[in-house]
């Protein structure tokens, strides 16, 4: 039985409200595209090619809320081998979610109100980061590097979290303006969504990943010259 820290519990609840509407929301996708109630508003591509969106809708529910799991470091400590069986499912699940997603973004018709170049290239360098990230992280964690591998983990999960900060930013949008963002400005505010979630990831990264400097010089100093009782005669 792994003990959960109150933190821990916050921190998990927390990611799981946060995640709700694109993850939950797109279990809801799937269930229509299997034959379901139309609950969510009409979207023609998923009519039309479904494979694609269900993949990434599945993939990036397992990446978003199983993947939270990976931050909570009594799961790190108390089970190793949980957090090594949950990686392995969750870097599968990311890589399927951006490669999914770089499909999309290149294959489906979109209207220029729905994706305009800008968004386009920013899906296409995220989308393919998103897949690098996740790939360096399993080989930093393969040599040992423990820093490099989370530090890429937690880029990785912040761009794959822009859908969650979009959806927040959105439904702000239309509670402020009594509108939906449409065309550059609905761009614009998607890209704001992953500027704001990858700088979050660069100061957690700086604030408490990175590994303390430890005094090299001295050390090496003594390395290199051992003091011998001739030396001090
Ligand atoms: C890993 C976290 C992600 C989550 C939770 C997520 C969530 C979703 C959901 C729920 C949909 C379905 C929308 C609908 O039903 O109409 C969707 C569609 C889409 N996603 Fe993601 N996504 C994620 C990552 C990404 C990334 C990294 C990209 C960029 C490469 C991306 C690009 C797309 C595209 C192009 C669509 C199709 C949109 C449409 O047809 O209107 N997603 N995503």
């Amino acid at each position: 039985m792994i003990r959960l820290q109150k933190s821990e519990w916050a921190f998990f609840g927390l990611i799981f409200v946060y995640s709700f509407i694109p993850s939950f929301g797109g279990l809801i996708r799937v269930l229509e595209l299997a034959g379901g109630p139309q609950i969510a508003p009409m979207n023609p591509r998923a009519l039309l090619a479904p494979t694609p969106i269900i993949l990434h809708i599945l993939s990036s529910f397992l990446f978003c809320v199983v993947g939270a799991l990976q931050f909570l470091p009594s799961i790190r400590h108390q089970r190793p081998a949980a957090h090594r069986v949950i990686g392995r499912v969750i870097a599968m699940a990311g890589c399927v979610a951006a490669l999914s997603g770089l499909w999309m973004t290149h294959f489906y018709v979109f209207t220029e109100a729905l994706q305009g170049a800008s968004l386009y290239w920013v899906r296409i360098v995220l989308g393919t980061s998103m897949l690098a990230l996740i790939i360096w992280a399993v080989i930093a964690i393969r040599s040992r590097n423990i820093y490099r591998h989370s530090a890429s983990m937690v880029r990785a999960y912040a761009i794959g979290q822009g859908a969650a900060t979009q959806t927040v930013i959105g439904i702000t949008w239309i509670i402020a303006t009594g509108s939906e963002a449409m065309g550059p400005l609905r761009d614009g505010l998607m890209i704001f969504a992953w500027v704001l979630n990858l700088l979050g990831a660069e100061i957690l990264i700086r604030s408490m990943l990175r590994p303390a400097k430890r005094p090299q010089k001295k050390r090496s100093l003594i390395a290199v010259r051992p003091s011998t009782p001739r030396e001090e005669t």
